[in-house]
């Protein structure tokens, strides 16, 4: 079939998902699951994350976790990276037909770099504008916890990444960034209470997967 991937189908039209929170959150460890489940649904997933996804942008991503930089050039790299990862990732495999399942997305950019950082939000839509040309994710997961419970599960798991070492104000922070993107665009937002055991989580997951695609028809 022209235009069709090895495993995609043309005819089926691709779906975007991002998942969003405060790092420690926990929404990483329901991603395999998600796309597991969807595959079993008869759906071809793509699975991938930002910054990254693309040769360039996970080498841009390998900088913006360890370099030091300031709050603009941290965010024209989350950018540049973004763009590569549209071009040529997300837009090809939602144009096979694919469920793109994205661990982060621009909601990450408002809450980190506008939020956590205080970077310009009028600057960060405009960039948003002229990378993305209106591509949103039709549904995002916001894995919300409070940043307390969420820094203790960073301490029991993992070394800290240069956003990873914030303090807690700085975590504040990003998760009202979280809730003004929420607020704006209601419509693509599932707030799941990421606070609660992971089973619990799962089901919530499932619930506003299942939720969408039946409002939406997606199959
Ligand atoms: P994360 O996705 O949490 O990966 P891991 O689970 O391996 O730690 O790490 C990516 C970090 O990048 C996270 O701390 C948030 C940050 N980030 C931004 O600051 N802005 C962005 O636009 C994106 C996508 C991520």
């Amino acid at each position: 079939m022209p235009g069709a991937g090895v495993q995609g189908r043309a005819d089926v039209t691709g779906r975007f998902i991002s998942f969003e929170g405060i790092d420690g959150a926990g929404k990483s460890t329901h991603i395999e699951p998600l796309a597991e489940w969807l595959r079993s649904h008869g759906r071809t997933v793509r699975l991938t994350r930002e910054p990254g996804g693309t040769d360039l942008a996970e080498s841009l991503r390998a900088l913006l976790l360890a370099q030091p930089m300031d709050a603009l050039t941290e965010t024209l790299l989350v950018f540049a990276a973004r763009r590569d990862h549209l071009q040529r990732c997300i837009l090809p495999a939602l144009a096979d037909g694919a469920v793109v399942l994205c661990d982060r997305f621009t909601d990450a950019t408002f809450a980190y770099q506008g939020g956590g950082r205080g970077f310009d939000p009028t600057v960060l839509g405009q960039l948003e504008a002229w990378v993305q040309q209106g591509r949103q994710p039709d549904l995002t997961l916001w894995f919300d916890v409070a940043p307390d419970v969420a820094a203790a599960r960073r301490a029991a798991a993992r070394a800290p990444d240069r956003f990873e070492r914030e303090d807690l104000g700085f975590f504040e922070r990003v998760r009202a960034g979280y809730a003004e993107r929420r607020d704006a665009q209601p419509q693509r937002f599932a707030v799941l209470d990421a606070g609660q055991p992971p089973e619990r989580v799962w089901q919530a997951v499932l619930h506003a997967v299942q939720t969408k695609a039946e409002a939406e028809a997606w199959w």
